[in-house]
Formats: structure tokens, sequence, C-alpha cells
């Protein structure tokens, strides 16, 4: 059987190493650091733990955060948009070479959010009228 990313990058500590490895990066960029002004990231990184846990094959949360409500704040205040999430991969990419994480790896989880682009900018297939 096929391990799960999540398994293969050592479960819900993996996780939580490249959680903070993202974090840490995006922090340091003041263009992307503004996104987060005023939001408690202790809980932030707990919730998105959590979300990449299940996105990436582990344990499945009783209840989905709706991407494009969790953001609808930072795209219509904050302007997040494709530009912003190509640097939020970006950032990602970095943390994850921080890690030193494979290349095949790395392209799965990368893979893994950019399929909730649409969702995360607001124009998925659950957009919402508003
Ligand atoms: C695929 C990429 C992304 C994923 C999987 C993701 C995931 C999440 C999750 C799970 C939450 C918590 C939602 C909740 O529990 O209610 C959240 C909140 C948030 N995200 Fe993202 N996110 C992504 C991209 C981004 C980007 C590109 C930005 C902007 C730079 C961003 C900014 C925020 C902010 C500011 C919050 C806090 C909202 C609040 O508390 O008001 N996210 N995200």
């Amino acid at each position: 059987m096929k391990l799960s990313i999540y398994d293969r990058i050592g479960g819900s500590a993996g996780v939580q190493a490249v959680v903070e490895a993202l974090y840490n990066r995006l922090m340091l960029d003041p263009e992307m650091a503004r996104f987060f002004e005023g939001v408690d990231m202790v809980h932030m990184k707990r919730r998105q733990r959590l979300f990449m846990s299940q996105l990436l094959g582990g344990p499945a949360l009783a209840e989905m955060p709706d991407m494009a409500v969790a953001h609808a704040r930072a795209v219509h205040v904050h302007g997040l948009d494709d530009a912003v999430f190509d640097r939020f991969i970006d950032h990602l990419r970095t943390g994850l070479a921080d890690l030193n994480a494979s290349p095949l790896v790395t392209n799965e989880i990368v893979a893994t959010l950019e399929r909730l682009r649409g969702d995360v900018l607001g124009k998925g297939a659950h957009k919402r009228a508003a």
C-alpha cells in the first residue's frame, strides 16, 4: 500500500514542522506578514496543522473549514490575489527546503495546496453569493 504524504513526513509532528517552517517564512516577509496582523497565530497554526494533516492523508477533521469563508476578509480587505498566493507557495517551497524535504514530497505538498487556490481566492466551485 502506498503511504500517504502525512505518513511519509512523520505524521502530526511532520506536518507541524511544515506549518512552522511556512509561517516562520511568511512572518519574515512584510508583504505577507501584513495579512496576519491581529490574527491569533497560535490558533491559526493549530487549525492549519489539523487542516493540512487531513489534506495530506492524515486524520479527518470533524468539520472542514470553508476556505472561501476563512479567507474572505484577506481577499476583500487586504487584497489576497493570485500573486499573493504565488508568494505563499514560494515561501512554502523555501520552508520545505529548510526542512530538507525531498523534491517529490515538496511537489506533492505544493500540488495539494495548489488545488485549493480557487477556493482560497473565492473563485472556486464553492464561491457563495455574498
Ligand atoms: C492553500 C493555501 C491555504 C490554506 C490551506 C490555508 C488554510 C487556512 C486555514 C485552515 C485557516 C483557519 C481557518 C479556520 O479554522 O477557520 C486559515 C486562515 C487564514 N488564512 Fe489561510 N490558507 C491558505 C492560504 C492563505 C494565503 C495565501 C493567505 C494570505 C497571505 C492566507 C491568510 C489567512 C488568514 C489571514 C487567516 C486568518 C483568518 C482570520 O482568522 O480571520 N491563507 N487559512
